[in-house]
């Protein structure tokens, strides 16, 4: 925390006047609104809601639009931590953001990794498959919603 306080991002963040710390957290709600706007698309589908919209018309928009909200809030978060990152520790709110959205990237990882998801695009799934990305909808949404309320009550420690 110090080292990332103490680095030229942190510096830069301190010394842009007051709008810079607001300007960047605007960007960073923009980018967490895009990932869990897409992400609870995405997920309620997988979940079994309007089962009857193919999961590909779904999974096609909603993936990339995902992606780029969390680069946007992965980046614009950094710079938020660096402003005054030292005042976080203690914060128990960060130690259960973080490791939610840790949670959440391992949780896409392996749902890459099936071959249900794999091939969702290529053919019908049997229930036993829609079962399984059923519980990868339902941790994804865990994940997201937990890092969002943490991310909302770090600052209310
Ligand atoms: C991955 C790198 C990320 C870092 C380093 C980061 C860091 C931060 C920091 C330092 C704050 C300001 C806390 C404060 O003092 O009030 C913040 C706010 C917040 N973050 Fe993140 N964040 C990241 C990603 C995310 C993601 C992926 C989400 C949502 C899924 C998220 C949700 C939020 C929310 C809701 C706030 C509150 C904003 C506000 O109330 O104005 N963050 N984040």
């Amino acid at each position: 925390m110090a080292w990332l306080q103490f680095s030229s991002l942190g510096h830069a963040m301190r010394e842009h006047g007051v709008w810079a710390y607001g300007v960047v957290n605007l960007v960073h709600i923009l980018g967490v609104a895009s990932l869990f706007g897409s992400v609870l698309v995405l997920d309620l589908r997988l979940l079994g809601f309007r089962r009857t919209i193919p999961l590909r018309d779904i999974s096609g928009p909603t993936v990339p639009i995902a992606a780029t909200g969390f680069t946007v809030a992965a980046l614009s978060g950094a710079c938020l931590l660096a402003t005054r990152a030292t005042e976080y520790i203690g914060n128990p709110f960060i130690y259960i953001k973080f490791p939610a959205i840790g949670l959440g990237i391992l949780n896409v990882i392996a749902l890459n990794l099936l071959p249900a998801w794999k091939q969702h695009k290529l053919r019908d799934l049997s229930s036993r498959e829609q079962f399984q990305l059923t519980v990868f909808g339902g941790l994804s949404l865990f994940c997201w919603l937990t890092a969002i309320s943490a991310g909302r009550l770090i600052g209310y420690w």
